[in-house]
């Protein structure tokens, strides 16, 4: 049986770029959200070896700590010529001065070296693994993808991360270049194209009442 979400929700991440989207995510469903930075929780070591592994042992750790239902994400960028990688050490490939461009140099070097010059040969999605997980070890987990493909030089300055190097599919801007709510608002106001409010939408549909 699927369980709801109700009352006061942990979000379990300190990466303020996502606390805001899923902050705005999470706004209609009356939900009070409150961060883990906000609750001084511990961040624990993401030991898995996928993005939903990653996900439960935040949401897990959060809900266990706060002794309140916590919701975590694992995301990332995986790029079909590097098999996969960056993948869940998508922000590692930042370093601890979250330097973006040079991941994405990097990225831009490997595919430079492997030939990958054709728009075909610079496929990569995004990923979203969602948790949420209860005080009592109760989990629900979901997880969506978003492809695109990669460009070079990276273009726009919003979103975080990746963004500006990824141009989803079926569109001629990178999400670099999008309002937040192009990128991942939902329907009527967004287009729910992110991995994350993918991965929401099946979210909300098992976990979430209005
Ligand atoms: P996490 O905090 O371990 O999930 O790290 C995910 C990393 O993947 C982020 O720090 C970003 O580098 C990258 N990433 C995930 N989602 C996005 C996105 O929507 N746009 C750009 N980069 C993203």
């Amino acid at each position: 049986m699927h369980r709801k979400i109700t009352g006061r929700l942990v979000i379990a991440t300190h990466n303020p770029g996502k606390l805001a989207e899923m902050r705005e995510l999470l706004a209609p469903y009356g939900i009070d959200a409150v961060s883990a930075g906000d609750l001084d929780l511990p961040e624990p070591e993401e030991t898995g070896t996928t993005f939903a592994a990653n996900a439960r042992i935040k949401a897990l750790a959060a809900a266990r700590a706060a002794k309140l239902p916590a919701f975590a994400d694992d995301s990332g960028l995986a790029v079909d010529a590097l098999a996969g990688q960056p993948g869940i050490l998508s922000a590692r490939w930042a370093g601890p001065s979250k330097d973006f461009n040079a991941a994405m140099t990097r990225i831009e070097r490997l595919l430079q070296e492997r030939g990958a010059t054709e728009p075909a040969q610079r496929g990569a999605h995004f990923v979203s693994a969602l948790c949420v997980a209860w005080p009592d070890d109760h989990i629900e987990e979901v997880e969506a993808k978003v492809d695109g493909t990669l460009v070079w030089p990276p273009r726009g300055s919003a979103g975080f991360g990746y963004d500006p190097a990824f141009l989803p599919n079926g569109h001629e801007r990178t999400f670099g270049e999008m309002t937040s709510i192009e990128k991942h608002g939902l329907p009527p106001h967004g287009l729910g194209l992110s991995h994350r409010a993918k991965a929401f939408v099946k979210l909300a549909e098992i976990c979430l009442e209005r």
